[in-house]
């Protein structure tokens, strides 16, 4: 289904040419919308790049009540066809994302390109009036964060960024287990994304139409180095440096997000990261294995760790460990449990006169501690599951956007954090390439020179 509206002519397309080129200490109200959607108006949203999760992003905003798609732009035929068949012909194909942002009738604008755009189309957009939901991570360099929190105050537009696992009830309930104190002093989080799949390592089958009749490529480019025609770099641009930062900006990043929610943390004060390039090496110049060690100056450590040649352990899966307990967090729910350590020092005791270690046992403080029979009752309980529920998180993440949007209170996850987000994973990329421990300027919001 399409409409002539939503037609793309081959000229048209072509001729676009080179496209020219709550967080967390911003809470204030964003300024009034260009066009003021009403409590019970209708929201429009133009698309900056409707790729595979932007299709995700699609499905998602008709979920959400009041909003409309009305127009999209990407570089590669075949996607701005099935997004419009999937907003059942009612979008518009705009060759330019300029146009989008020069449209009156646009409120929202999203923005899932690869991310060596994102920031041009972040910034472009806020100082066009419009708010926008931009996917993770939020920049390709630091530097950009800092321009982009500049614009944010600048324009007084809205900003949200995509890692939506934040709004899920799983990830909500964590972080109300870790508010009520049941884990106790936490001091440790791990947390990983394991696969084995070519599709894990990006290596993304490539439409069969693909060729410079369908695909933009000086449209992909934009900024970055110029080269050749590749379909291989277009489809899969997150195994080269040039517009990705790899594991980094596309996995830790949500890890690290989801962290700085659970932990009411603001970044780490110090990272030191390893990564190596093992098996996927005609396809990529990033590793395909990465170690980091993230230390934050609330008071705990993180250990993040990605493989993409054995899967054992699942998606995005944390480990958040406590003195009083534990809760393992996944994309399907969460599982608590209390500890149950007991002290036991047998070994040690069996070692001494006998004497000696008669009496030790007749101490009621070491009966209280050490004899099975008297251990508290939270080290008998069971753990308890809790299930995912409600809303999809990308549906639950762009219901508060548009909340946000109506409202004009802060976004849930606004710039800062999204800048916080992606500077984790661009200080963890900067420790493998240096090889030293780098650490946060928080005055800066930036690296520490
Ligand atoms: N939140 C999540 O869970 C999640 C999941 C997947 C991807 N993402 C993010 O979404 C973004 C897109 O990833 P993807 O998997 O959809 O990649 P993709 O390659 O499928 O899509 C990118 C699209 O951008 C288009 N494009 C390139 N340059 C453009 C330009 N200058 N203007 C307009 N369109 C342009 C391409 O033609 C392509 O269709 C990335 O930033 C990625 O990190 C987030």
């Amino acid at each position: 289904m399409q409409t002539d509206r939503g037609r793309l002519s081959r000229r048209a397309f072509l001729g676009s040419g080179a496209v020219g080129a709550a967080a967390s200490g911003l809470a204030q109200s964003a300024a009034p919308p260009a066009r003021p959607p009403g409590p019970n108006s209708r929201i429009t949203v133009g698309m900056i790049a409707v790729g595979a999760r932007a299709h995700e992003l699609l499905e998602a905003i008709k979920k959400v009540q009041g909003t409309e798609i009305v127009a999209v732009c990407d570089a590669y035929k075949g996607r701005l066809e099935r997004a419009v068949a999937r907003t059942g012909g009612r979008a518009r194909i705009v060759a330019d994302y300029r146009e989008i942002l020069a449209s009156k009738d646009i409120d929202v604008v999203t923005v899932a390109s690869p991310d060596h755009w994102h920031k041009t189309h972040v910034v472009e957009a806020l100082k066009a009036g419009k708010d926008v939901y931009c996917e993770k991570p939020l920049t390709y360099t630091i530097e950009e964060g800092s321009e982009i929190l500049e614009t944010v105050r600048q324009t007084g537009r809205l900003v949200q960024v995509g890692s939506q696992p934040i709004s899920s009830a799983t990830q909500q309930h964590a972080r109300e287990i870790i508010r009520s104190g049941k884990l106790g002093k936490i001091t440790l989080i791990r947390a990983s994304y394991n696969r084995n799949t070519a599709s894990g390592a990006w290596i993304y089958p490539i439409p069969p139409d693909a060729s410079p009749a369908t695909v933009n490529w000086e449209m992909f480019l934009g900024s970055a180095p110029r080269r050749a025609f590749d379909l291989a770099r277009f489809f899969r641009w997150r195994c080269y440096k040039e517009y990705s930062g790899g594991i980094a900006t596309d996995l830790f990043v949500h890890l690290c997000t989801s962290i700085h929610f659970l932990m009411d943390a603001r970044m780490p004060s110090s990272v030191a990261a390893m990564g190596q390039l093992y098996r996927w090496k005609e396809s990529r110049d990033v590793p395909d294995t990465l170690n980091a060690i993230l230390e934050y100056p609330e008071g705990f450590t993180v250990n993040l760790s990605s493989s993409f040649n054995n899967q054992y352990s699942s998606e995005g899966n944390f480990q958040i460990l406590g003195t009083e307990g534990t809760v393992l967090l996944g994309s399907s729910g969460l599982t608590h449990t209390a500890e149950t350590a007991v002290e036991d020092n047998r070994w040690i005791v069996e070692s001494w006169p006998r004497g000696l270690q008669d009496a030790y046992y007749k101490d009621p403080k070491v009966m209280r501690e050490e004899m099975p029979a008297s251990r508290p009752a939270r080290i008998r309980q069971a753990a308890q599951t809790f299930r995912e529920q409600g809303p999809e998180a990308t549906v639950a993440h762009f219901e508060r956007f548009f909340e946000s949007v109506r409202t004009r209170q802060p976004a849930v996850e606004d710039a800062l954090a999204g800048h916080r987000a992606a500077a984790c994973a661009h200080l963890i990329n900067r420790s493998v390439e240096t090889g030293k421990v780098v650490a946060w300027d928080f005055s800066r919001e930036s690296v520490k020179l």
